[in-house]
């Protein structure tokens, strides 16, 4: 099948863009390279031997964004593109509204015009708010504790809106848990623009000199260390997670919602000492106050995942620390 990427050449779908060609499937790539660079597509090449279409295009330009959709005439759409830094859109709340519902309201017109019914949606366990109990399973209540889970909440809405006035499209909403790591290759990867957001690649960071020391927030949590406990996924599972459920659109079930985490969380002390353990190198930590809206535990029921679309993590957490390593060091002038 043709399947277009929005948001391609980021973290989460440059790796699926590798799936879905070891699966088959034609790739087109459509991203305004706000958060990634055209560098990424090259190594794409590299890993797959395949040329990638690729359209540098801003999804709120609806205009070039339609007429790309006509041109190309995919199967299917992923929709990546979005802005994704929680802090940042505490700042800039009109940015994030602006970009990702926007781009998700232009994409659908877009999709409408050229007759493609087939959607695959980026959201986030972020919608799931301050959930009261783990493992969290698809039908807990929703909130949102900032402008960027509000965008999310606001999209799952209208696709659902959207899918019932339409009984010709089919949506599934994936809702990631915590993506770590990198292709196995350590040409792809994830390469934040600025100060990173997200633990993982603050340890890497750090693990290179490149940033003093890591921050862990809170140590009195009720976990097992103290530290908050989440539900990180190998990106690349993640990846095969949204080749899954391209199948399962083919089914023409309407919209279907889907976690996609491992089921097991693992604290930040446990994330920064298997680092440590296993890419023999040290990471200077200190213990600092907990964060405003943070939540102790967060992780995935993944059991509809795994019997509805056939999805099962293959990597362990020292896959995800290594590979991480490995992408950092590849990407580091040492
Ligand atoms: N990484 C995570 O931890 C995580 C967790 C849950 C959900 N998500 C969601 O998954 C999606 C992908 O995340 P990622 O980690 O790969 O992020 P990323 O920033 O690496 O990738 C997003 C890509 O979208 C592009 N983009 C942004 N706005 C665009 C626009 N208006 N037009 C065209 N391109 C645009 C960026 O240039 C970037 O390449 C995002 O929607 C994000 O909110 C990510």
């Amino acid at each position: 099948m043709k399947i277009l990427l929005t948001g391609g050449l980021g973290y989460i779908g440059s790796h699926t863009a590798v799936d879905c060609i070891e699966n088959g499937h034609e790739v087109v790539i459509v991203d305004n390279l706000s958060n990634s660079k055209i560098e990424v597509l090259g190594s794409l090449k590299q890993i797959t031997g395949k040329n990638i279409k690729f359209y540098k295009c801003d999804l709120c330009d609806f205009n070039k964004f339609s007429k790309i959709l006509k041109k190309e005439k995919p199967d299917q759409v992923i929709h990546f593109a979005g802005l994704k830094a929680v802090g940042e859109s505490v700042q800039k709340p009109l940015m994030y509204y602006n970009n990702n519902l926007v781009s998700t309201l232009n994409l659908l017109k877009a999709m409408e015009l050229c007759d493609c019914n087939n959607l695959i949606f980026s959201s986030s366990a972020t919608v799931y708010g301050e959930p009261k109990s783990v493992p969290i399973t698809e039908d807990f209540p929703l909130s949102a504790t900032n402008p960027y889970g509000r965008t999310k909440l606001m999209i799952e809405e209208i696709l659902g809106d959207y899918q019932k006035a339409n009984k010709y499209f089919n949506v599934v909403i994936l809702r990631y848990f915590n993506p770590i790591g990198a292709h196995d290759s350590g040409l792809i990867g994830e390469d934040p623009n600025g100060i990173p957001n997200n633990l993982m690649p603050y340890i890497t960071k750090v693990a290179f000199g490149k940033l003093k020391q890591l921050s862990v927030f809170g140590s009195d949590y009720n976990t097992p260390d103290g530290t908050g406990v989440r539900d990180y996924i190998h990106v690349c599972d993640l990846a095969h997670a949204h080749v899954l459920a391209i199948n399962k659109n083919t089914e023409n079930k309407g919209l279907l919602i889907y976690n996609v985490g491992t089921g097991k969380g693992y604290s930040v002390l446990d994330i920064v000492n298997t680092f440590i353990k296993n890419n023999k190198v040290d990471v200077p930590y200190k213990i600092v106050e907990r964060r405003p809206g943070d939540i102790a535990e967060c992780y995935a029921s993944s059991k509809k995942a795994s019997k509805e679309l056939g999805f099962k993590a293959k990597y362990n957490l020292k896959d995800m620390v290594t590979s991480a390593y490995n992408y950092e060091k590849k990407h580091t002038n040492l």
